[in-house]
Formats: structure tokens, C-alpha cells, sequence
């Protein structure tokens, strides 16, 4: 099977004062070796969605499968565990522990999976080297540039081989060179058996992706697909 996330009648609705629909009824799959953009207004549930991709938030009908497993959102400690093993998570900002250096930030996100300290270091000294940031490996968060941040985040999301990646406006808040080049990283991830999805307001950015989704009132249209 080449769907890696597949959601069926997916609804997430908000209940403060008043009920806020905002996913009503998702019926979508997503396939692996493929790279998805998700765009939409502010506050169409882009994030939303995500968050319930990445099982941080639970939906209030549907249900989520992932690996042909359908998750059960009660079994929190599980689905941390396949969380940890399976998703790299990007956000547009403050992803970093603001009291750890961007090499402890990228290696303790390893040690989820694994109790050996130092080949945890090694892995995640590999996976900066990659990002071109060996010189700012020993600073904290507050030490490094917005574009350096978003790439530490990357090596982190990376760093347990993710098949799934999903960032949430990862570029959101850099100038778009810095931009441009935090997202010619993520297309370096694509594989065959990865799937990514990031949310965006860029057009530009956008139109890199595969297939190209969008939200409109509560559910996903596909604008367009390079592939099917
Ligand atoms: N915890 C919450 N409680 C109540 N309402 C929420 C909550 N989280 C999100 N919402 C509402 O759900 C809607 C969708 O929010 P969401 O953050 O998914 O939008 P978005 O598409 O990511 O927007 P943006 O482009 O601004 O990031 C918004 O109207 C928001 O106010
Ligand atoms: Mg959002």
C-alpha cells in the first residue's frame, strides 16, 4: 500500500463559547514518495490538521490511519512512541528548547528511541554537518539566526529518519532567500518511501509540491497533482 496516512470522515470542531466547525468530514490519502502543500486562509484549519496528522491534537469524529494502522488517540504513551519514530514536526517558530544548544536540541530527540548517548551526538553532529551549522553547533537557540533555527529544527525532525514530514509554515517567519533555501532543504528530503505536507501561504512555495492542496471551508480540495 502506498497511502501512509489515509483519514476517513475526519471532523475537528472547537467548543468554547459556541461550537467552531473547522474539518468536516476529511476523506483523504496521502501517499508516500510524495510532497504535499497545503494552503488556505488564515484560520481554515491548516494547523489544525496537522496537529491531528501528527496525533498532538485528536479529531472529534473519523478515523486516522497511519502505516495501515488505525490509531487509537486514547493510547497517548503508544502513539508518542510512534510520534517519536515515524514524524519529523517543523514549526514556523520556537521549536528549539531555548536552554539547550542546537546539538542537544537535535540529539536528545533521539534519545525517545534510544538510550546510547553517543551515538546519538555522532548522529545528530552528521545531521547539522549536513545542514552546514558544525560552527553553530554549541549555540543556544537565542545564539543562532532564524534561517540557522529552522535548519537545527530540520536536522531534529530528521534525526530518527521520519517517513512522515510535517511542517507547519516552516518558513513563515524568514526573508524569502533564507526562505528559499530552508525549503530547497526540505525538498532534499523527499524519498520514495517519505511522505511531507507543509502548510504555507506562499504561493511560490506552494507550487513546488507534488500535489497541491488547499483548504476551503472545512475540507481539502486538491488543486493540482504531478502525479496519479
Ligand atoms: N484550541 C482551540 N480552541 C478553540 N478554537 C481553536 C483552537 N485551535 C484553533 N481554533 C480555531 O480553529 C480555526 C482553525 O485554526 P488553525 O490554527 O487550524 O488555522 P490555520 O489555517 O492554521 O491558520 P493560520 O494560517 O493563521 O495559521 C480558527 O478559527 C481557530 O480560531
Ligand atoms: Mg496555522
Amino acid at each position: 500500500m502506498n497511502n501512509l496516512i489515509s483519514l476517513k470522515n475526519i471532523s475537528k470542531s472547537f467548543l468554547n463559547n459556541k461550537k467552531i466547525a473547522v474539518l468536516k468530514k476529511i476523506n483523504y490519502s496521502f501517499t508516500r514518495g510524495k510532497i504535499y502543500s497545503l494552503m488556505g486562509p488564515s484560520g481554515s484549519g491548516k494547523s489544525t490538521l496537522l496537529n491531528i496528522l501528527s496525533m498532538i491534537d485528536k479529531p472529534t469524529n473519523g478515523t486516522l490511519t497511519i502505516s495501515n494502522k488505525v490509531i487509537n488517540f486514547s493510547e497517548t504513551v503508544n502513539n508518542d512512541k510512534i510520534r517519536s519514530k515515524k514524524i519529523g514536526i517543523i514549526y514556523q517558530q520556537n521549536n528549539l528548547l531555548s536552554d539547550f544548544t542546537a546539538l542537544e536540541n537535535v540529539y536528545l530527540a533521539n534519545l525517545a528511541l534510544t538510550d546510547k548517548k553517543y551515538e546519538a551526538k555522532d548522529r545528530a553532529k552528521i545531521i547539522i554537518k549536513k545542514m552546514g551549522l558544525t560552527s553553530r553547533e554549541d549555540h543556544y537557540p537565542s545564539e543562532l539566526s532564524g534561517g540557522e533555527m529552522q535548519r537545527i529544527a530540520i536536522a531534529r525532525a530528521l534525526i530518527n529518519e521520519p517517513e512522515i514530514i510535517l511542517a507547519d509554515e516552516p518558513t513563515g517567519s524568514l526573508d524569502q532567500a533564507t526562505a528559499k533555501e530552508v525549503f530547497s532543504i526540505l525538498y532534499n528530503l523527499k524519498n520514495k518511501n517519505r511522505l511531507i505536507i507543509y502548510a504555507t501561504h506562499n504561493r511560490f512555495f506552494a507550487n513546488m509540491a507534488d500535489c497541491k492542496l488547499e483548504m476551503i471551508d472545512g475540507n481539502i480540495k486538491t488543486i493540482n497533482a504531478r502525479f496519479k
